[in-house]
């Protein structure tokens, strides 16, 4: 079994995977839309604030739980603790199942926009097609085939393995995605109400603080920098001794947090230069990423024939470089506890995760009683309510659990050994931030979840 894990081929390789589990819709999506309900400045600053107390941190014991124990989550938690404590891998793995489920789903929109782009981008604009989202979500078979699609390309580079898929995937995938995002952050820039923008996302104003923004952050910075599941585990059960652990998380959460602040400037920029924008924004969904910004690109930006598709390639890299991440969480268990072959591992989890993915790609339209489908108030549908049971349960009870481990379960001396001595000051603020800061923190932002906040 032992020759069937693979290993990271450089310090780099690594990095960049785990900066593509990180950067994801999570970035383009759910952090600039945050950030303006939540009126910018104080908020980004609460962002920030929770990802170098909490996200730091936790992905530090991410990495470490998965390299000391050269094993998928479940079987770690078993090796360095106990048979009660595999639970937590076994959480990690419902949610990494679940959230794979609905994110091929919005991924997979990609795809379609980006073959929708190509279209505009030589036929030229066709200003039907906003109005159209609304059949192009309700229509089952085309959800269907975009998510199989989706979880084909994620299936074909996790079922190549970790140096010649995985790794390979992502080195090609994040510096394209990184190009990409830099020549539309440049575009944006030169918009006319660019500084009005910056303005509003960098400039606290903190009058309009609340204490939900916090929260808000810190539920944002779990999911953003994919923590809380046991993907930084597999990915750092991956590694060798001699990459710095606290060193590749702070590249990796700097990536992430660079890539959710450029999205923030991009989306801002453009809110604020594009007459009427602000209320269609506060009609906000999901919409805005597939509908509105196309809509921008060939209608109000220069280049946006270039511009369009090139989005969308960035929009499906980022999903992919995630999705893989998910999905290897399921295949490393299959490989290391149950001894199956990386091929068979990655066919048996994509194959029963599609199964469920179906379940969310006809509940948006589709099928009413899986549209309408309800545990959570406001949030009708499967998809919806997956996303609300993964992002405000799961995630965070699993980083608590890791955080109790790590902090209070694993043997003192394995964090020393891991964190190259572990003596210094850096050394103690980190053992305090897992020790107490982190729980506590966690167990606030679960009793706000409990009291009726919502964070999905
Ligand atoms: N971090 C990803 C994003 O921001 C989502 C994700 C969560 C990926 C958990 C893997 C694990 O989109």
């Amino acid at each position: 079994m032992a020759e069937e894990r693979g290993h990271w081929g450089s310090r780099l390789g690594f990095i960049l995977a785990a900066a593509g589990s990180a950067v994801g819709l999570g970035n383009l999506w759910k952090f600039p839309y945050l950030a303006w309900e939540n009126d910018g400045g104080v908020f980004v600053l609460s962002y920030l604030a929770a990802v170098a107390l909490f996200g730091l941190p936790i992905m530090i014991a991410e990495f470490m739980v998965g390299r000391r124990a050269q094993a998928n989550p479940v079987v770690a938690f078993r090796k360095l603790g106990n048979r009660a404590w595999s639970g937590v891998g076994w959480l990690g793995v419902a949610a990494a199942a679940v959230i794979l489920s609905y994110y091929t789903v919005i991924a997979g929109w990609s795809l379609k926009s980006f073959v929708q782009c190509l279209g505009w981008s030589f036929a030229g604009y066709d200003d039907g097609a906003p109005a159209e989202f609304g059949g192009f979500l309700s229509n089952g078979p085309l959800q269907i085939l975009l998510t199989l699609l989706f979880s084909g390309l994620t299936a074909f580079i996790v079922y190549r393995g970790v140096g010649s898929g995985i790794e390979r995937g992502n080195k090609i995938m994040m510096p394209a995605l990184a190009l990409i995002l830099l020549y539309i952050l440049v575009t944006a820039l030169t918009l006319p109400a660019a500084g009005e923008g910056l303005a509003h996302l960098f400039v606290p104003r903190f009058s309009t603080w609340k204490p939900a923004m916090i929260l808000d952050g810190l539920g944002q910075a779990f999911f953003s920098l994919s923590l809380g599941l046991g993907a930084m585990i597999a990915y750092g059960s991956y590694l060798k001794k001699d990459v710095s652990l606290p060193r590749a998380a702070l590249s990796v959460t700097l990536l992430d947090t660079g890539v959710a602040l450029v999205a923030g400037i991009i989306m801002f920029s453009i809110i604020h230069s594009i007459p009427g924008m602000k209320d269609q924004v506060s009609a906000s969904s999901i919409g805005m990423l597939f509908v509105t910004l196309p809509k921008l690109f060939y209608t109000q930006m220069p280049g946006g024939a270039l511009l369009g598709p090139l989005f969308f390639v960035l929009v499906a890299f980022a999903a992919l470089t995630s999705t893989i991440s998910l999905l290897e969480v399921l295949v490393s268990l299959l490989v290391d506890r149950q001894g199956m072959t990386r091929p068979r591992a990655t066919l048996l989890s994509a194959g029963a995760v599609f199964a469920g993915s179906c379940l969310s790609a006809l509940s948006l339209g589709a099928v009413s009683w899986l549209s309408s489908f309800s545990v959570f108030s406001g949030k009708p549908g499967v998809l919806s309510t997956l996303d609300h049971l993964a992002a405000n349960w799961m995630l965070p009870l699993g980083g608590l659990f890791t955080t109790i481990f790590v902090g209070w379960f694993l043997k003192k001396d394995a964090a020393r050994d891991e964190l190259a001595g572990g003596r210094g000051w850096l050394f103690t603020l980190w053992l305090w931030l897992i020790r107490v800061v982190c729980p506590l923190g966690i167990l606030a932002l679960l009793l706000a979840i409990v009291m009726g906040k919502d964070f999905s």
